[in-house]
């Protein structure tokens, strides 16, 4: 008979990558990213490789106001940028709103017309109702862009499904949100991924940054991409000859191409998701699902008897109860002292969690943690070894990266390991919404605006 430290074993070896393994997962996305760069193969790939119009990097001459959106998340911000000639970073206000589930799930209209009233809320509060400012959107879905402030939405991700959205240009639908108010004015110029954002913001720090990740609710890449490589380009092909490229690898894995990686409480969750079949390789890595997997994983350790003396508790049976935050602050505890996980594990319904339970509950955490490290550091040396340079800059953001106190370490360790390059990665603060303030400004400036 087994051993409950075999059975515990047994149920996590599937979480644990070896290198060999990480390698292969590099070769299927790099075989991936190839077919969504090609018109041919474009439209059967999983990852779309979605072409920007953002074709250049600040220059340090940038300057001006500027206000900015940032939607993807449980929060909606507002930003309000000012941006200096030669400055390093950026000064910024901002306020966040949180998006009621009715409203990420409502129609597409009010969606608008809350986004446009949080605006309001945040202009008249900084006495700048009046002034009209050039806008950058940062709109973290899947989009076709067909200029840089013209961007149609392909599919909806993560918690939203607002009717009426998905097919639709979301700079109109801004626009039109904005008019049917009256009461203020701006000048849409831009709308970005906010891994592009991210890659934007960084990059005023080290210009080496092509770069840009996020691991957070959701998580995606993108990178500077050589525009002889992406036939898929319908844009202009004069100077400068690149254009930064949005992965969308989340939907990496729709096809079938990791299902012998996946694990049955993948599975699930997928099952239980408003996008059924969709973002697989997201769904293994991100915020949204990462607490949901430890839940489900303890949940069958809790059924072979290996955890919680055989006994769950009404929580630990119920969807979401798990959130994400507690398994950066039970990996955080330091060695010996169990408190902070006895304390979730009690929040939970679970009093009868013995220290041993709590080593366990640890060790669930850690398998699941560590393996959406090493996927996300899989496919950032594909992108690496794709570009082929001496060294890059990658800029990150996102909760679980931000909080995760293993994270960054795991990563730098894995990228060493699948690449030949110096990889620097940096964490951008607040980049995806600056980002867009910045890809605003250079826009400004190519035109002649600012
Ligand atoms: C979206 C991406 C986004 C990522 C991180 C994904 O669900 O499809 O566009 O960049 O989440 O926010």
């Amino acid at each position: 008979m087994a051993s409950k430290e075999e059975k515990i074993d047994l149920i996590l070896r599937p979480f644990r990558y070896d290198n060999d393994t990480l390698q292969d997962i590099l070769g299927r996305l790099h075989k991936e990213m190839e077919k969504g760069l090609k018109k041919e193969t474009n439209p059967d790939a999983t990852v779309k490789m979605l072409a920007t119009y953002v074709r250049a990097v600040p220059d340090g001459t940038e300057s001006g106001d500027f206000l900015a959106l940032d939607l993807g998340g449980s929060n909606f911000r507002v930003l309000h940028v000012h941006i200096e000639k030669g400055a390093k970073d950026v000064r910024l206000q901002s306020d966040s709103y949180a998006i009621p589930e009715s409203i990420m799930t409502g129609s597409g209209e009010q969606l608008f017309d809350y986004i446009a009233d949080c605006m309001a809320k945040f202009l008249e509060k900084i006495g700048m109702k009046e002034k009209k400012m050039a806008l950058g959107f940062t709109f973290s879905f899947p989009c076709k862009q067909r200029g840089l402030d013209c961007a149609s939405l392909i599919k909806w991700t993560k918690g939203f499904s607002a009717a009426g959205v998905e097919g639709e240009d979301v700079v109109r639908l801004l626009r039109d949100a904005i008019k049917r108010r009256g009461d203020f004015d701006t000048d849409v110029v831009a709308v970005v991924n906010d891994t592009v954002g991210t890659m934007m913001a960084c990059g005023l720090a080290d210009h080496d940054c092509l770069i840009g990740l996020i691991v957070g609710t959701g998580s995606n890449a993108c990178y500077m991409e050589k525009l002889d490589n992406v036939e898929i380009w319908e844009g202009e092909r004069g100077e400068p000859n690149q254009v930064v490229v949005n992965m969308e690898w989340g939907a990496f894995g729709e096809d079938g191409a990791l299902d012998d990686l996946r694990t049955p409480y993948d599975r699930e969750i997928d099952e239980h998701s408003i996008n059924r079949g969709q973002q697989i390789y997201e769904k293994m890595i991100s915020g949204m699902y990462m607490g949901e997997l430890v839940r489900l994983v303890l949940l069958e350790m809790t059924k072979q008897m290996l955890v919680f003396g055989g006994r769950t508790s009404t929580d630990l049976e119920t969807r979401g109860t798990f959130q994400t935050k507690y398994v950066s602050e039970i990996e955080e505890e330091p060695i010996g002292d169990k408190n902070p996980t006895m304390k979730i594990l009690h929040s939970l319904g679970l009093k009868h969690a013995t220290e041993t339970d709590c080593e366990t509950v640890k060790e669930v955490c850690r398998a699941v943690s560590t393996r959406a490290a090493h996927l996300v550091s899989a496919g950032i040396s594909a992108i690496v070894n794709k570009m082929g340079r001496e060294r890059v800059a990658v800029g990150v953001d996102g909760s679980v990266y931000k909080y995760h106190p293993h994270f960054k370490e795991l990563m730098t360790q894995t990228i060493d390991k699948l690449t030949h390059c110096d990889v620097k990665l940096m964490l951008s603060e607040d980049g995806s919404g600056k980002g867009a303030a910045l890809v605003t400004a250079v826009a400004c400036r190519l035109a002649g605006k600012s």
